[in-house]
């Protein structure tokens, strides 16, 4: 199982979200992944420019990092999601890049895939920021298997506690296992379901705006 974990913190890898992440891809290695992290720093992903060419065309009019994101995750088998808690949401970085996804979105191109989503944060607050992530990865198709958090105020020293250590390496033991077993939950897939019904609507509403989008669900989406 190839698994991409993408950590949306300005800190980069030395952040708390990037040590917390990297603890659920080990946990996931240990189970046989092979594991690549990105990191989405400084404008490596600018935000979107709502223009629509994704949905027109199928690719974007910005020069950045995205479009090799985007397409080592439609070749892996597991995304890994990581953000600071920012205000009650996930980080500028992440939410640019959760928005250029816009035109994956509309066409559940990575449907089939396995996901867990990763936050930490000062305060707390993490699971509304969790459940954010996790909406996001099924409307592009990805069934999420769990999330782990941390609360760093909370956290004394550099090494996270025993209890949250292990969450992250279950988590990831967790993604790689339901991957291999196809596991599937009756809940996810009816939000996955409802939510491509939705998009299907949209397709036949949208057919000579969007072309692109249109022959990709005629081509692969059974429209
Ligand atoms: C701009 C900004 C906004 C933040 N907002 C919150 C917040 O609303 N609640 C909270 O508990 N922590 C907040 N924090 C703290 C971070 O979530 C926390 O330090 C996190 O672990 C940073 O992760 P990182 O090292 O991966 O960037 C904020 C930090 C920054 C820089």
């Amino acid at each position: 199982m190839k698994i991409i974990g993408l950590v949306g913190s300005p800190h980069g890898e030395r952040g708390n979200t990037a040590r917390l992440l990297r603890i659920v891809l080990e946990g996931a290695e240990r189970e046989g992944a092979v594991t690549e992290t990105l990191y989405l720093e400084g404008d490596s992903v600018q935000p979107c420019l709502g223009c629509d060419t994704c949905h027109k065309k199928g690719r974007c009019v910005q020069k950045d990092a995205f479009e090799s994101i985007q397409e080592k995750i439609v070749e892996a088998d597991g995304l890994v999601l990581g953000s600071p808690n920012y205000i009650f949401s996930v980080s500028a970085q992440m939410k640019a890049f959760m928005d250029r996804c816009c035109g994956a979105i509309h066409c559940l191109r990575f449907q089939g895939k396995y996901g867990a989503t990763v936050v930490t944060s000062g305060g707390g607050d993490e699971p509304l920021i969790a459940e954010y992530m996790n909406h996001f990865l099924m409307i592009t198709g990805i069934r999420p298997v769990g999330s782990v958090w941390a609360t760093m105020g909370k956290i004394t020293g550099d090494a996270f506690p025993d209890e949250v250590r292990s969450k992250a390496l279950e988590l990831g033991g967790r993604l790689v296992q339901f991957w291999k077993d196809k596991t599937v939950f009756p809940e996810i897939e009816r939000r996955i379901f409802q939510f491509s019904e939705r998009m299907r609507a949209l397709m036949i509403n949208r057919k000579d705006e969007w072309p692109y989008e249109y022959d990709y669900w005629k081509k692969h989406r059974n429209l």
